[in-house]
Parts: structure tokens; C-alpha cells; sequence
């Protein structure tokens, strides 16, 4: 190669430069709180789902709510602005969360809203609160405890933080795939959600799960999410619930299609189920 053709075959400065300063990928520039509320969180759905069926058992509509595991609070939020008596406590115990929700969702309140909204920075098996309407620990956060004494304590201490007739919301999920590894891809505007069950222990039920996100680019947001939860059948739940001094705890079944099974957003008041290899549900708890 004569000098003249190996100075050709140099890179420019522009070029090396370029090459060295690496664009970010979709998964570096994503918020991963962002994508969670966008793929799991459905507050719209879940508050009518509490309005609704608190009307219903209860003859008047809930003003104070209580939301426990809250993360990013967007269903706290999203209660003060339903009415404009409506007040919501969040509770979650990681200061990260809690911060981003301040600064994502709740800024968009306004003075008077944001007076009715509480958000504390501690564990919901210590909080104390006024007594609410209504509580909810959704996304299947309890099921964090692994041990029966620690669900009747938190069961105990939600009864104790609800007035008279105040409901205790759940949600709850059955099944045999409840019970085994498996991956669920769904895809949505602009990245794929991924639900790993990655390990479950046949003796114990315990389950370790996974939520990653992949985009367009190929870049992947690995283990944006980890859980390991105890799966807790819905009928010893209703049993330690009504321990915990729960006078009724009704299971809502997620509605099937009579003719494809397919899954439909509506929920009835039932115990009867088919072997459904997966089912979601709602406990709702009496005081
Ligand atoms: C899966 S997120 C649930 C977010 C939201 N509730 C939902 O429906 O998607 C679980 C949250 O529970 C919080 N958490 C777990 N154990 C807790 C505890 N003992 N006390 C308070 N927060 C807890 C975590 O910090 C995390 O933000």
C-alpha cells in the first residue's frame, strides 16, 4: 500500500469520533417507571372497578382511599382528581419510587388537589393512618410475605385503618400457570412487555418473577422489575382475612368468553371457576 492509499484508507477525524461517541440506545434513554405504568397499570379500569363496587356494597360513594405498595402513586393521583372531596395516602417503603411519582405524577396537581394527597415513606406492616374508606394493595404486592403470620398482621393492621364500613381492595391471580416458568410477550406502542416467571419452588410457592422491556433497536431493559412472591390460593386468603376479623371477602372472577375463552375486562362475584390455566381476580374484604 503505497502512504498515499494508506491515508485514504484512514478514518476521517469526523468519522472516529462519530464512532466513539455512541448514540444511546432506546433501552438507555428509557424511564423504566414510565413503561411500567404504561404495560401494567390500568387505574382508570381499577378505580371505577372500587367506586363501583363500593357503591354497590355500601350504598354511598368512598371519599378516603388509602393506596399501599402505591410505587409511583398514579392511582393516588388519579383518585383526588375523581372528585373534588377525595383524599389518597400512599404508602410505599423506597424513597426512589416515591420521588419519581412526586415528580412525574403528582406535579400535575393542582394546589387544592395536591393538599388531599398524602404520600409516606414507610413499610404498610408499620404505617399508621386515619381511618379510610377504602384500601388497596394492587399488582399483587402482598404477596411479597411469604408466611401466613405476617399476611394476618398486614390483613389486622389494613382492618384497623378502615372505618366502619370500609372495604379492603386485593387483587389475585389462579390457575395452573400460576404455578410454573413461563414468559408472556405483549407488545406496545414503541417496545415489547416481557413477564418472566423465572423460578418457581414447587414446596414453597415461591415465585420469582421478572419484567423486562425490549425495543425496536434490539436494546433490552433487563430485569427492570424483580418480584419474589409466595402464590397464595384465593380460598386461604378469604380464610385468614375473615381471621384477621374480615366479616365477608367476596372473590371477583375475571369474566371468560363462552365461546373463544377469551379473557374479558369485566368481573363477576363468584367461586366457581373451570381449570382455567390462568384467571385474575379481586378479593374485596368487608371490615
Ligand atoms: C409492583 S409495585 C406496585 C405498584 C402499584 N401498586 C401497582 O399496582 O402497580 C410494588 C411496590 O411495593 C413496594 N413495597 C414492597 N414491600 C413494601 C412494604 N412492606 N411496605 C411498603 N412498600 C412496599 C415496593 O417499593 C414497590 O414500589
Amino acid at each position: 500500500m503505497t502512504t498515499a492509499e494508506k491515508v485514504r484508507s484512514r478514518p476521517s477525524a469526523r468519522a472516529k469520533k462519530a464512532a466513539m461517541k455512541k448514540e444511546p440506545t432506546m433501552a438507555e434513554l428509557a424511564d423504566r417507571h414510565a413503561l411500567y405504568q404504561e404495560s401494567v397499570q390500568n387505574s382508570e379500569f381499577e378505580l371505577d372497578f372500587i367506586d363501583d363496587t363500593f357503591k354497590e356494597l355500601t350504598g354511598r360513594t368512598a371519599v378516603s382511599m388509602r393506596e399501599d405498595f402505591c410505587g409511583t402513586a398514579i392511582s393516588s393521583v388519579e383518585w383526588v382528581e375523581r372528585r373534588d372531596d377525595n383524599t389518597a395516602i400512599g404508602v410505599d417503603f423506597d424513597s426512589e419510587v416515591l420521588g419519581w411519582g412526586e415528580k412525574h405524577n403528582a406535579s400535575r396537581l393542582k394546589p387544592a388537589q395536591r393538599e388531599r394527597l398524602t404520600l409516606l415513606e414507610e413499610d404498610v406492616l408499620e404505617v399508621t393512618t386515619d381511618k379510610v374508606d377504602v384500601i388497596q394493595a394492587y399488582n399483587f404486592s402482598y404477596w411479597f410475605f411469604q408466611e401466613r403470620k405476617t399476611m394476618l398482621d398486614y390483613f389486622r393492621r389494613t382492618r384497623e385503618a378502615l372505618v366502619d364500613d370500609g372495604i379492603l381492595f386485593l387483587d389475585v391471580f389462579g390457575g395452573s400457570e400460576c404455578y410454573q416458568t413461563q414468559k408472556e410477550k405483549r407488545k406496545l406502542d414503541g417496545f415489547k412487555y416481557i413477564w418472566e416467571q423465572a423460578e418457581f419452588n414447587a414446596v414453597t410457592n415461591e415465585l420469582k418473577c421478572h419484567i423486562h422491556f425490549h425495543f425496536p433497536d434490539k436494546s433490552k431493559l433487563k430485569k427492570a422489575f424483580s418480584y419474589t412472591w409466595r402464590v397464595w390460593g384465593a380460598k386461604e386468603l378469604q380464610e385468614i382475612l375473615s381471621e384477621a376479623g374480615f366479616s365477608e371477602a367476596i372473590i371477583y372472577r375475571q369474566k371468560f368468553d363462552d365461546k373463544t375463552d377469551e379473557a374479558l375486562d369485566e368481573y363477576i362475584a363468584t367461586e366457581e371457576a373451570e381449570d382455567y390455566a390462568c384467571w385474575l381476580g379481586y378479593i374485596v374484604a368487608r371490615r
